[in-house]
């Protein structure tokens, strides 16, 4: 395997959470790597470090120390700005609780990842029909009008599927994406998942709770007492 071949890498990263006096140490020295184009799913108890790994991997939050190598660039050495672009642009999230914006309907919300970037103006037309392709893609072309409160869980999941993907993500990192929803409207919604992501290959990183998910992962791995085990 060469270097290149190397997607996302964590080394030795710790996350200590100061509250007050008192102090927590989340993550104590957690390095993997992540190939391009493969699907790893991160296992563990509730309160295990999962989300906390996942949001350092995305640079959504900084490790009190260690590093994050994106494509071989360390993440936490560039300039905020650099960062939030390869953030906007190379990446897809999807959370739990599908974070969609209740005010936008669901064809905006889709599109929001393109709307913010600079220059998105000039390519409207454009990006209303990526989106467009991409509620038809998560089976929800019909619902692009509606507000996200007058879809079920499992479509607002949909939605916010279609808006991970929107900019063409090189990697999507997915936190507990069926955590919310029942089993039956969880498969549909990961089968949403695998066959946008590593069917395309894209890079997929899936914190679950659910052994399904996680056989369906090239690799697993488990987070305990905020060590891999
Ligand atoms: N921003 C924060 N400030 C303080 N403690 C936090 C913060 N985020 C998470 N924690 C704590 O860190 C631990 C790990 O949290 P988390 O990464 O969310 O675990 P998991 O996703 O595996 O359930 C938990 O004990 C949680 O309460
Ligand atoms: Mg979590």
């Amino acid at each position: 395997m060469s270097v290149n071949d190397i997607h996302i890498e964590a080394q030795n990263l710790h996350r200590i959470y100061t509250i007050g006096n008192s102090s927590l140490h989340v993550l104590k020295g957690v390095s993997l790597n992540v190939k391009r184009g493969e699907t790893l799913s991160i296992m563990g108890a509730s309160g295990a470090g999962k989300s906390t790994l996942l949001h350092l991997l995305g640079g959504l939050d900084q490790p009190s120390q260690g590093q994050v190598l994106f494509n071989g660039r360390s993440l936490f050495d560039l300039p905020g700005r650099a960062r939030n672009e390869i953030r906007a642009t190379k990446m897809g999230f999807v959370f739990q609780a599908y974070h969609l914006l209740p005010e936008l309907d669901v064809l905006e919300n889709a599109m929001l990842p393109a709307m913010s970037r600079f220059g998105a103006c000039h390519m409207a037309a454009r990006n209303r029909q990526r989106a467009m392709d991409l509620l038809e893609q998560v089976g929800l072309g019909a619902r692009a009008r509606h507000r996200p409160m007058e879809l079920s869980g499992g479509e607002q999941q949909r939605v916010a599927l279609a808006r991970a993907l929107m900019n063409d993500p090189e990697i999507v990192l997915a936190d507990e994406p069926t955590g919310n929803l029942d089993s039956g409207t969880g498969d549909l919604v990961l089968q949403y998942l695998f066959d946008l992501t590593k069917n395309r290959g894209h890079t997929l990183v899936v914190v679950t709770h659910n052994d399904a998910v996680a056989r369906r992962c090239d690799r697993q791995i488990m987070l305990k007492d905020g060590s891999l085990v």
